[in-house]
């Protein structure tokens, strides 16, 4: 059960951070999130990608472990004996004095979990789910892994207060995204939509891999927005994110999704997805 902190792996109990870790005082950090099933980590490489990209856009040191970060994921993974689970990264400047500008007097601090989860036996992928529509109060570089996520916190927990199970954001511009996934409907020709990317929200590796399946197989796929409106009347609706896999919205706050059932377009979808990871 061990985890992965400043180039050595440690038990929980043993891996400890500084109160001056720019991170905690900060927030100045950002982070990843691997789905593993059946032991295999889910788009490795993409969610590298992403990393470097958000390390790059926030001005953040690269670890001095970075090309080694695949064989330690899948060493996490071997130690925390996971079939299924995820693995969670994140990187933060390391610790310095609290100053606004002035920069970490120490190494860049990453640290690696890998965590047991049984993703496909989640109960929402078969029965969908019913979310909360909240006005997108974040910030405009959502296209940034960042681990500033108390907007998404906030939605989330009030979503759940109202048992509902998840949040979904929108602005004068539409739906943006999930507060933790990227969002999909269907549209009357049985086609997909999805907003194109843009700093308005994450580029979600499971958004990509989904866009490719889905034209692979003879779905038609539009990135293009959809209001408040169109998810509503919308024929089917679904979330996509690495540890939650696709995840049909049945409900949204009162207003049922159509019939109130998974649709056939986001079960094919499921189907494609679950053998594309398997
Ligand atoms: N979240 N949008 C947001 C705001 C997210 O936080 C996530 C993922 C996604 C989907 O990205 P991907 O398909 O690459 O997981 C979209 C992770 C799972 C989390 O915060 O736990």
């Amino acid at each position: 059960e061990d985890v992965f902190l400043n180039g050595r792996f440690l038990s929980p109990a043993e891996a400890t951070l500084s109160v001056f870790d720019r991170g905690f005082l900060f927030g100045e950090g950002i982070y990843e999130v691997w789905a593993v099933v059946g032991q295999r980590i889910v788009d490795t490489e993409s969610h590298l990608k992403r990393l470097d990209r958000s390390l790059a856009e926030c001005g953040l040191p690269t670890p001095p472990e970075r090309d080694t970060l695949p064989q330690i994921l899948t060493e996490l993974v071997r130690r925390g004996g996971l079939t299924d689970g995820f693995i969670y990264l994140q990187i933060t400047p390391g610790a310095g004095e609290r100053d606004f500008t002035g920069t970490a007097d120490t190494r860049p601090t990453l640290f690696i979990m890998a965590r047991k989860k049984d993703l496909l036996g989640a109960p929402a992928l078969e029965s969908g789910m019913a979310v909360d529509l909240v006005p997108d109060i974040r910030w405009l570089r959502r296209d940034i892994k960042t681990t500033m996520l108390m907007p998404q916190v906030m939605a989330k927990k009030n979503a759940v207060r109202q048992g509902l199970k998840d949040a979904v954001f929108y602005d004068e511009t539409g739906i943006t995204e999930g507060a933790s996934s990227n969002i999909f409907i269907v549209t009357e020709s049985g086609a997909v939509r999805t907003r194109p990317l843009s700093h308005k929200l994450l580029p979600g590796c499971t958004r990509g891999r989904i866009v490719a399946l889905a034209r692979d197989h003879g779905i038609q796929v539009h990135e293009q927005a959809f209001s408040v409106e169109e998810l509503l009347t919308a024929r089917e609706a679904f979330v996509t994110s690495a540890t939650s896999l696709i995840v049909p919205i049945i409900q949204v706050n009162e207003k049922t999704i159509a019939d109130g059932k998974p649709g056939p377009v986001t079960r094919t979808l499921q189907k494609l997805y679950i053998d594309y990871i398997h």
